[in-house]
């Protein structure tokens, strides 16, 4: 089973990038053969300022890789250095409908928040398409708001074959985890661009001075409170053991309990998962010569398997180029 997700390198990466992908792609690390890759082409959609774009793809690889992607097991790698993703994205663009892409949530969102609406943008779903297709993936572990993006990646991937009249591509599958919403500190979906998020990679006491600041209702100490609509308790939920869960719940059931001490107890357990990460990364960020050649040694196996696609790709839609172009 091959499995392959991207994330882009647009910013500072936070515990809802980590919850709701990069912890389930290390789970998957040691039970199937993997490609994760930083998207920096797509992230050159948000991000045009070249030394800012080359910092973010460098942190996203020491931030996977100290939260724990083992390189050994899994292929980390820049999807630049596979740039026959863009051929492939060229090509799949003359067997998809403008309406396909015209009604992509994701691209009507970005452009709600002001991101420029460029073609690359609109065209953002092909790139995606092309990352997966090109390895014949077989599963893409992604956050329910790239559901959409997945199933329309299968579209092409069937209306290619069809077209051509050939299996060449594989109709890959989604693979959803269960962090279904990570609030932010408003109790909004957290994310960069609304400002809410919880970094990774701050220092500790940001972190916990962003924690305290979560968002509460106003019930005082001695009240009962709902873990349910509490986004203190969301987030202590998706990091606490199961059994520090259930007290915390019983907690907050029970009353006699502030919102202060439930969020001392979040911070704790996020202290206890990002601590030990953020000591094995300050020590890959001093060793930037082991971390390119990570994803170059990655690079260079992933773009093996993605020229052997293409040339079942051109041969099948008749595309000819002279011997050797293709390495
Ligand atoms: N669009 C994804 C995101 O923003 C990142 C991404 C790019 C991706 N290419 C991909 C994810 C291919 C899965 C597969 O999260």
């Amino acid at each position: 089973m091959r499995v392959l997700s991207g994330i882009q390198s647009s910013g500072r990466l936070h515990l809802g990038n980590y919850l709701g992908a990069m912890k389930q792609h290390i789970e998957l690390q040691n039970e199937h053969e993997c490609f994760f890759f930083i998207a920096n082409y797509h992230s050159l959609t948000t991000v045009q300022d070249p030394p800012l774009l080359r910092q973010y793809t460098h942190d996203v690889a020491l931030d996977y890789l100290a939260l724990g992607l083992d390189p050994n097991k899994v292929n980390l790698f820049r999807q630049s250095d596979v740039p026959e993703v863009t051929e492939l994205a060229w090509i799949l663009s003359t067997v998809t409908g403008k309406g396909l892409l015209e009604r992509a949530t994701s691209y009507k969102d970005k452009v709600a928040k002001d991101i420029p609406a460029s073609m690359g943008l609109f065209s953002y779903p092909l790139l995606m398409a092309a990352d997966i297709l090109i390895y014949r993936s077989d599963l893409v572990p992604v956050g329910k708001d790239q559901v959409q993006h997945i199933e329309m990646a299968q579209d092409m991937a069937v209306h290619f074959n069809t077209t051509f009249g050939r299996e060449v591509l594989k109709r890959p599958e989604p693979k959803l985890n269960d962090a279904l919403v990570v609030p932010g500190i408003d109790g909004q979906k957290m994310s960069k661009s609304y400002g809410n998020a919880i970094n990774l990679f701050d220092p500790p006491a940001d972190t916990k001075k962003r924690i305290m600041s979560i968002k509460t209702d106003s019930k005082p100490v001695a009240d009962p409170k709902d873990p349910e609509t509490c986004s203190v308790f969301a987030l202590y939920r998706l990091m606490g053991l199961p059994e520090e869960v259930a007290a915390l719940r019983e907690r907050y059931t029970r009353g006699g309990m502030g919102y202060g001490e439930a969020k001392t107890l979040l911070a704790e357990v996020v202290e206890r998962v990002l601590g030990p990460a953020r000591v094995r990364r300050t020590k890959l960020a001093a060793d930037p010569d082991y971390v390119e050649d990570v994803l170059t040694t990655a690079g260079r196996r992933a773009r093996a398997v993605a020229r052997e696609v293409m040339a079942d790709v051109r041969d099948a839609c008749g595309i000819v180029t002279a011997k050797g172009t293709h390495g």
